[in-house]
């Protein structure tokens, strides 16, 4: 197939040429990731036959094509093209997205068989990112999104056999496994999945069992203890098999279904790491709400945290979302052109350009010491204290030291009248609730390797890496850290939605 260039640069690009006139189907475009591979794809693949966005309606936008409007064409993130030129953004939107109204938990996205086996037919490829990233989800509700929504991709791919299926996992499927984690299935480190002659892991007994154990505790409790036994299932059976929360074990068992069920079709499977705010596109810092590292930042920015479990000198591993938005447009690429199956690549930086948590600490520290005032929305003030990392006993022992006479003094001036909870003990409950959902993800012993990723950039040739740069090396840590994601945590995370009227949703209202 022959190459196109990128504008001007006499450069050629493999996934120009190979997304030509091609249609893709897109999922969780309502959320943080989705967005950037959209403004990504609709930015710089101009020929792209069409991207159609699979999306739920909910409470206020009952449909695809309203949540579009308001959450999706009103977000920040396409700034940069409005700002280029508004009206041709709105031409580009008119021509090139579609939105169709689907629940990737139901039975053929809960759509009639026929709309079903239609969208099937009329694309060349999938890209799911839809998923929970909640990591102490209810069991089933991982389960439904996470592993068995899958069976619908499956379905698609059974129709349509050509069909190229990118799956956006996470490089935590490795669960608790320890050392140098390269882009393979990595055998579990807990109780014993059986593995078939072919080698894949035979989930579906699993999977039965589990939905076993929700239905028991479902027939023993309601209401919010209900959720409580669901949520506390979930990390029992995470751990019992070798992961530390029901959000990385359900994503694992997703794989495995789609690996199994697409044998012989073509499947890439993306896995990021920690995903955080844009290095370059569409600008620097660019990020939708407070993720994994961020609530504990803001914890700190707030005050409300100055210690936390972690090792220091452990490699904490961070990737700016447009890298692994490029991950998957190269993933996609290749697969257009070469239909290829399994194909596993990691978007991270652990083994190309570490950073240890320490370090990750120190850069935020110094930028909150010496310039916490440019960040209004992140700092109300130069946090008191430093933040300190300290192994998880050291971290158990001093929480439970301090939160005793603090609950006692409480209790003292609850009997006195004083309604309001101590500041100190809420603190204090904040960070051993922090700790409880990311103290896995701070002190790592394991390092992702990327060299699959790193080899795809390179067979796709230079237009493609500067068009869809994935190199981690490229990032000087204390820059992205200080100048670019505190700065994006401030100006995206933290400020008030933006109210747009977008013109054409005028013109699509008036159409439909
Ligand atoms: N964020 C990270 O650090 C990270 C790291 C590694 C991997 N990943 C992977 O990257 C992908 C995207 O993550 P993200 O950070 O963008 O997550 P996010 O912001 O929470 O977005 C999740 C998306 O999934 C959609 N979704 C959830 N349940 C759905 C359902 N039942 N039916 C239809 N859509 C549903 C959401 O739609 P609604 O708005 O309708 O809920 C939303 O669009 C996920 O596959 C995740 O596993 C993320």
């Amino acid at each position: 197939m022959a190459n196109v260039s990128p504008a001007g640069s006499g450069l050629s690009s493999t996934v120009l040429s190979s997304l030509r006139g091609k249609h893709v189907l897109l999922t969780g475009t309502t959320g943080f990731l989705g967005k950037v591979v959209l403004e990504k794809l609709l930015r710089s693949v101009p020929d792209i036959g069409g991207i159609h966005l699979l999306i739920r309606g909910n409470r206020r936008h009952p449909d695809a094509e309203q949540r579009f409007i308001h959450e999706i064409a009103s977000s920040s993130v396409f700034d940069r093209l409005r700002q280029d030129d508004n009206e041709a953004f709105d031409a580009l939107v008119e021509r090139k997205v579609q939105c169709v109204t689907g629940e990737v938990t139901e039975p053929d996205f809960g759509m009639e068989r026929e709309a079903f086996e239609a969208l099937a037919g009329s694309v060349d490829a999938v890209i799911n990112s839809a998923a929970s990233v909640n990591f102490r989800e209810e069991l089933d509700k991982a389960l439904a999104i996470n592993t068995l929504s899958l069976d619908n991709l499956a379905a698609m791919a059974e129709i349509n056999r050509e069909l190229s299926v990118i799956q956006v996992s996470t490089c935590y499927v490795n669960g608790i496994n320890a050392g140098q984690v390269a882009e393979t299935v990595s055998k579990p480190r807990g109780s014993d999945i059986p593995r078939s002659d072919q080698g894949y892991y035979e989930t579906e007994e699993l999977i039965r069992l589990l939905q076993d154990k929700v239905a028991e505790v479902r027939a023993s409790y309601f209401g919010e203890q209900l959720e409580a036994r669901l949520v506390a299932l979930g990390i029992a059976e995470a751990n019992r098999y070798g992961w530390s929360d029901t959000y990385t074990f359900t994503k694992w068992l997703g794989e495995q279904k789609l690996l199994k069920a697409l044998r012989g079709r073509s499947l890439t499977i993306v896995r990021p790491s920690i995903i955080e705010s844009a290095l370059a596109e569409p600008a620097p810092g660019w990020i939708e709400g407070v993720k994994v590292a961020d609530a504990i930042i803001l914890a700190y920015a707030r005050e409300k945290v100055f210690l936390f479990p972690g090792k220091r000198d452990a490699v904490i591993d961070i990737i700016p979302v447009d890298m692994v938005a490029n991950a998957i447009i190269l993933g996609l690429g290749e697969a257009l052109e070469e239909p290829g199956h399994p194909r596993i690549y990691q978007c991270c930086s652990g083994s190309s350009n570490p950073i240890t948590l320490g370090e990750l600490i120190d850069h935020v520290t110094a930028e909150a010491q010496e310039n916490h005032a440019a960040y209004d929305q992140l700092f109300y003030r130069r946090p008191s204290r430093p933040f300190v990392a300290v192994n998880r006993k050291v971290f158990d022992a001093l929480m439970s030291g301090a939160r005793l006479p603090l609950s006692m003094a409480g209790r003292a001036l609850k009997i006195l009248g004083q309604t309001r909870e101590l500041t100190s003990l809420r603190n204090i409950d904040t960070a051993r609730s922090l700790a409880t959902i990311f103290g896995f993800y701070t002190a790592p012993d394991y390092i992702f390797r990327n060299d699959q990723l790193m080899a795809l950039a390179d067979r796709m040739g230079d237009g493609d890496k500067q068009l869809f740069p994935v190199d981690t090396q490229r990032i000087d840590w204390q820059r992205y850290i200080r100048s670019v994601h505190l700065a994006g945590l401030n100006r995206y995370a933290l400020k008030e939605r933006k109210m747009y009227s977008l013109r054409s949703s005028r013109r699509r209202r008036k159409a439909a």
